[in-house]
């Protein structure tokens, strides 16, 4: 099983892409999660450069969800919002196909941004038949280094938190290939 692990925060030391990197190390071998944290790299959607137009760069980044089997999304929020790169990508995918059915969830690496999360929950309602809410993984991390937060995920308590999210996750998406 393929997962695309998006971060939304383009920040070296984000906390955001540094739980993601966890996830994706933690995760089981029938599980391959690959980390994403440069959507800051996508220029600016317009329905004017769709199709024919699509830029390359974010016809690669289209490429990349299409051929995962889920996708896992973990952003900070920016002035109660979300950040404009996720919410810039997002746009990007709204018109395709390759994010009607595609299976996603949330995981956050902070006790605050709930203004943020209430709307990225709208839009991924929106987007996607198959935005599982109520797998919701959230930890903490504010403040610290990514050096720090890959230590603490490697303790046993955090590892079989992360180990049960995913196959949690795997879970919903196997029903979701046997209802195809
Ligand atoms: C431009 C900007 C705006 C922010 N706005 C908010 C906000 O409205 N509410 C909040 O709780 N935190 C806000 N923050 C703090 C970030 O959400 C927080 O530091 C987050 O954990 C950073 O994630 P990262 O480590 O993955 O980059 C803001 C940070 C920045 C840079």
């Amino acid at each position: 099983m393929k997962i695309l692990a998006l971060s939304g925060s383009a920040r070296e030391a984000s906390t955001n892409t540094a739980l993601l990197r966890a996830v994706s190390e933690i995760a089981p071998h029938s599980i391959e999660i690959d980390v994403f944290h440069q959507l800051n790299l996508l220029p600016v959607f317009s329905p004017d450069n769709e199709g024919d137009k699509t830029p390359v760069v974010v016809q690669n980044f289209i490429e990349a969800v299409a051929a995962v089997d889920g996708v896992i999304i973990s952003s900070p929020e920016y002035i109660r919002a979300i950040p404009g790169g996720l919410k810039n990508a997002i746009d990007w995918l709204v018109s395709r196909i390759e994010i009607i059915d595609k299976p996603i969830v949330l995981v956050h690496a902070s006790s605050r941004g709930d203004d943020m999360l209430d709307s990225l929950r709208r839009v991924l309602t929106t987007v996607s038949a198959n935005f599982f809410e109520h797998l919701f993984l959230r930890i903490s991390l504010i403040g610290k280094t990514p050096e720090e937060i890959a230590v603490l995920m490697h303790s046993p308590e955090y590892e079989s938190q992360i180990t049960a999210f995913l196959l949690s996750f795997a879970e919903e998406i196997n029903k979701c290939k046997e209802d195809d």
